[in-house]
């Protein structure tokens, strides 16, 4: 075989419930995860060694060295099998990078299916995940896709049925947020505020709106407990939540650990609309639209 591609999708957390921290640094958590179609490509060739490249949007801002989730994922992999990892890794990004849309737990997702056919390793989806756990709490989201409760760390997930397809507007904004500084912050503000973590719960109005593709009420059911915390680190967001909500999206929160916005449109011509709108605005570096949910990763 000379080369295999992988199609992963970006995510964006419809619910995302933080409980209390965990000794071993990590919040239990209940997140709705929903798969969007904003991509990146990766292709895994032959190769004497391991090598990675990245190119496409802000490509300059992911780690290319052992840092890189992919070459991780594809190193622990191959260490799995017991083969060497001599495998070129080229990743084409489009899913924002350190932009709460687990780009980084894509790539590495689309790593473990490339390499596992490019090896004819054979792994199952089970044992893909579990490696895929190992590096990165949404790893194991991405390989399945879908929408899908998490727990635990948000790595043990259940798929949800959906009705139909929703439509979204993302506002990227420039640069990133770091996830665990992000995560420390929301610690700090519940410790000010002398809040009491239960633990978290799944919503049943998002899951019964998303049984019956009722996308008024998945809109005002969306939450995120990461979005104060989000918010604090990056004050500009606020703005931009509040300019999507008056030009009418449905919904509008915080995707994950941000900066990128989230905004639920009624229909592929209102997200159209919202995007263009939101651009007027000036409240973002830049639109994309996209819809959801979509298949993890795959083959191409
Ligand atoms: O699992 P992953 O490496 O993607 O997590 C990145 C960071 O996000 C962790 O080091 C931790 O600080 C934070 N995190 C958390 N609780 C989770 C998932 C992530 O605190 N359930």
């Amino acid at each position: 075989m000379t080369a295999v591609s992988v199609r992963v999708p970006a995510k964006v957390n419809l619910q995302l419930s933080v409980g209390p921290l965990r000794d071993d640094g990590y919040h239990d958590l209940v997140s709705v995860f929903h798969a969007v179609s904003l991509f990146d490509e990766l292709t895994a060739t032959p190769a004497d060694d391991l090598f990675v490249r990245v190119e496409g949007t802000s490509a300059e801002e992911v780690p290319a060295d052992d840092d890189n989730l992919a070459a991780r994922a594809a190193r622990l992999l191959a260490e799995r099998i017991g083969v060497r990892p001599a495998v070129r890794l080229r990743i084409h990004k489009a899913i924002p990078v350190a932009g709460g849309m687990a780009g980084g737990s894509a790539d590495a997702a689309a790593a473990l299916v490339a390499c596992d056919r490019l090896w004819g390793a054979g792994l199952t989806a089970a044992e893909l995940a579990e490696l895929g756990a190992a590096i990165g709490s949404d790893v194991p989201f991405a390989l399945l896709g879908g929408t899908a409760i998490g727990v635990g760390r948000g790595e043990r997930l259940t798929p949800v049925p959906v009705d139909g397809r929703f439509h979204w507007v993302f506002a990227l904004a420039d640069g990133g947020l770091s996830t665990p500084a992000v995560y420390a912050e929301c610690d700090r503000l519940r410790e000010r505020h002398g809040e009491k973590v239960r633990p978290p719960e799944a919503s049943d109005r998002l899951i019964d709106a998303l049984a019956t593709g009722d996308v008024k009420e998945l809109g005002s059911a969306l939450t995120n407990d990461l979005q104060p915390a989000a918010l604090a680190l990056r004050p500009s967001l606020r703005r931009t939540l509040t300019v999507g909500r008056e030009l009418g999206a449905l919904g509008a929160l915080v995707s994950g650990s941000g900066p990128t916005c989230a905004f639920l449109a009624e229909s592929d011509a209102h997200a159209l609309d919202l995007a263009a709108a939101l651009s007027d605005a000036g409240v973002a570096r830049s639109t994309v639209r996209a819809y959801g949910p979509v298949p993890g990763a795959i083959v191409v």
